[in-house]
Formats: C-alpha cells, structure tokens, sequence
C-alpha cells in the first residue's frame, strides 16, 4: 500500500528514513527550515555534510514550506534535533487535522518541563495521534543499507501495525510496542551514558570499562525508567539496551565523540564546537539529574557526567567516584538464601 508520507527535518537521520521510505514505495516530500538545506538537497541530491555519498531520488520533493510538507498526507514523520521539536510541531499544529499520524524519530527530554519529545507533540498539535520510532540505527549504515532493527511505539495496536508495513523493508526490521514511554525514555537517556563511554575513551581506558558502563548504565536508565511508569522488557530490547550498546561503541556516535574529547581533556564548550553538531547527551544529562531526584532514584553514572559537563570536574576523578563508591549488590531485590 502505497502511502504519501511528509518528512520534517533533512539532517542524517530525515535525510536517511526519507530514501528508506521512498525505496518502500511511498511518496516522499521533506521539509528543512534551512533554505541553503533546501537548496542544497535540490541541486545536488545529496547532503554533503551531514549523509555524503547516499543519493536522493531525483523526484523526492524538498520543500521549504512547511503548510505544503504537512497537508494531505498519510503519515508525518517528525526528524528534527530534540532541541526544536517542540517549536517545529508549534509551526505545524495550525495545519494538522483531526487524528494525523505523526512519528517522531527525535531522541530527548525537554530540560525545562522534563517531557518527553511525544508528550511534547501532543502538547502542542492535541489532535494528533502521536507514535514514535526507535532503535540502535545509524543514519549513515541506514543509508548504506545495512540491516538494522528498530522498533515503532505507538497509543493503539492499528496505528503501530501500520506504520510497522510502511517502514519494514529488506534491510530494516521494525517491530511494535505499546510502550512509548519505555521507549523515549532509553533512547534520550542512553545519550548521558554514551558521553560517560566516550569519556572513557578518552581516558584511554579499555573494553573492561566500556562494558561496565553499558550494563551499570542500563541498570540506571531502567531504574529510573520503570518508576516513571516504562516497562522493564523495553530497557532489556532494542530501544534500551540495544540502542545503549551501539552508541556506546561506534564510531558515528556524536555523544561518543564529544565525550572522547572531554576525555582528552577539552571542555564541554570545546567540544561541543569541535563536534558541530547538537551532542544532545549534554541536554539529556541535566533533565536525567533533575528526574532521577524528583523520583528518588539513585543515578550515580548520570550524575558524574554532570558534575564533569557542568561543573569542571576532572573526568579521571569522576570515574574513581564511581569505583570507589560504597560497596553495593549487583541487584539488590535479589533475595539471599536464609533472609526474608
Ligand atoms: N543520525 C542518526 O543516526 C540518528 C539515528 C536515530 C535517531 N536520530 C535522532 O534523530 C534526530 C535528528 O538527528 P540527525 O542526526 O538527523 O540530526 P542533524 O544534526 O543531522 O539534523 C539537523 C537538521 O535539523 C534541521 N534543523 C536545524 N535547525 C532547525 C530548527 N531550528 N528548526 C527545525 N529544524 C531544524 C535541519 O534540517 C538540519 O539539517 C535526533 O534527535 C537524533 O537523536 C538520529
């Protein structure tokens, strides 16, 4: 079934669903605030800086009008940077109607109201039905075709099995979920932990490391994650543990790299600049701080990163902190044989 979809936002990530969709068979328009974006995508049929090397079909629309990229289509798929969700879907509501499907493919958590980028949406267009898309999928390997999974949270089992047939190809398995919270939750959460394995890196410390701060750092997110209401089988799946595992190692990850470079020892500031793209772990890591003690849950990970962004801590004192910590269980709700 053939479906005319509406794209917002052409960096990496838009940039890469809109081909994916288009090679589905859908039509494809998509929508930049930036006119020499616009510009760009048009003449060349590629984005130079942000997915060199991956064509745009030569009929795929790019627009820079937003009431025309929104209208009469099946499904809008909201791709912006987390920072600009909330004023994009502002921009949009006066053009949504009644019942509109949007996907948001954006990772974060607003720093000032601590929502969630669909809470957001709904906020600001409430006559939308809000789902989101998630998962451990690098726009570049996307882009490359390179099998990948992800998975579509969505309020009704009808709206998620559709957009699951309009996204599902080849090479890009997509899977269903009632839970939108779990899944929002892992995927902005994640982007703290990443900066704190990038930091590591930067350190120039090893594997041994590296895995400690996955598990120690699922343990946090789910933690925090299921007393706010997300389901625990969500953190242990392909939007928490899954997505954690692939921004923590690879090399595309801009969370990784600015914190490698805070590792290296550069300020935040420094990297920030060094990385020119928005590292959104750095947002994500204030309202995680702020979350973990409106919910009385304890994130010691999180909290380093912090102390390290934001108050000029020495990156090798933050991880001696977390090492020598009062000694802890593994798990502490597992019972031990003779204790009640
Ligand atoms: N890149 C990936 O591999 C990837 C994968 C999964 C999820 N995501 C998530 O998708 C979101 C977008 O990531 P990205 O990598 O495409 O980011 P990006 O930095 O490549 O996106 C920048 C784009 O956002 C748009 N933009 C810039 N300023 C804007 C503004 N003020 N208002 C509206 N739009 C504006 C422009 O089209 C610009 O090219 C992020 O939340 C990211 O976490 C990215």
């Amino acid at each position: 079934m053939m479906a005319n979809v509406g794209v917002l936002g052409a960096g990496s990530w838009g940039t890469a669903l809109s081909i994916l969709l288009y090679e589905n068979g859908h039509q494809v328009s998509v929508w930049s605030i930036d006119k020499a974006e616009v510009e760009m995508l048009t003449q060349k049929r590629e984005h130079e800086t942000k997915l060199p090397g991956v064509k745009l079909p030569e009929d795929m629309v790019i627009t820079n009008d937003l009431k025309e990229a929104v209208t009469d289509r099946d499904f809008l798929v909201l791709a912006v940077p987390s920072p600009f969700t909330r004023a994009t879907a502002k921009s949009m509501s006066p053009y949504i109607k009644e019942g509109q499907i949007i996907v948001d493919v954006a990772k974060g958590i607003e720093e000032t109201t601590l929502m969630t980028l669909s809470q957001q949406i709904e906020e600001e267009i409430p006559q939308a039905d809000v789902a989101v898309l998630s998962g451990p999928s690098h726009a570049e390997e996307v882009g490359r075709k390179l099998p990948t999974t992800c998975v579509i949270g969505a309020k009704t089992r009808k709206t998620a099995e559709y957009l699951q047939s309009m996204f599902i190809s080849r090479v890009f398995r997509v899977y269903t979920s009632p839970d939108i919270l779990g899944i929002e939750l892992g995927g902005s959460l994640k982007n703290v932990i990443a900066l704190a394995a990038g930091i590591a890196d930067g350190l120039g410390y090893g594997d041994n490391t590296k895995a400690a701060l996955i598990t120690r750092g699922i343990a946090e997110i789910a933690r925090l994650g299921v007393k706010m209401g997300g389901k625990i089988e969500t953190f242990t799946g392909l939007t928490g543990i899954g997505d954690l595992i692939v921004t923590c190692a690879s090399v595309h990850s801009r969370n990784r790299k600015a914190g490698f470079l805070i590792g290296q020892g550069r300020t935040m500031e420094q990297a920030m600049e060094e990385v020119k793209m928005v590292v959104e772990g750095v947002y994500s890591a204030k309202a995680a701080a702020k979350l973990a003690k409106e919910y009385g849950v304890s994130m010691p990970i999180v909290d380093q990163v912090n102390a390290v962004l934001f108050e000029g801590k020495n990156p090798a004192e933050a991880v001696d902190e977390l090492m020598l910590r009062e000694h802890k269980s593994e798990h502490a709700s597992l019972p031990w044989p003779g204790e009640a």
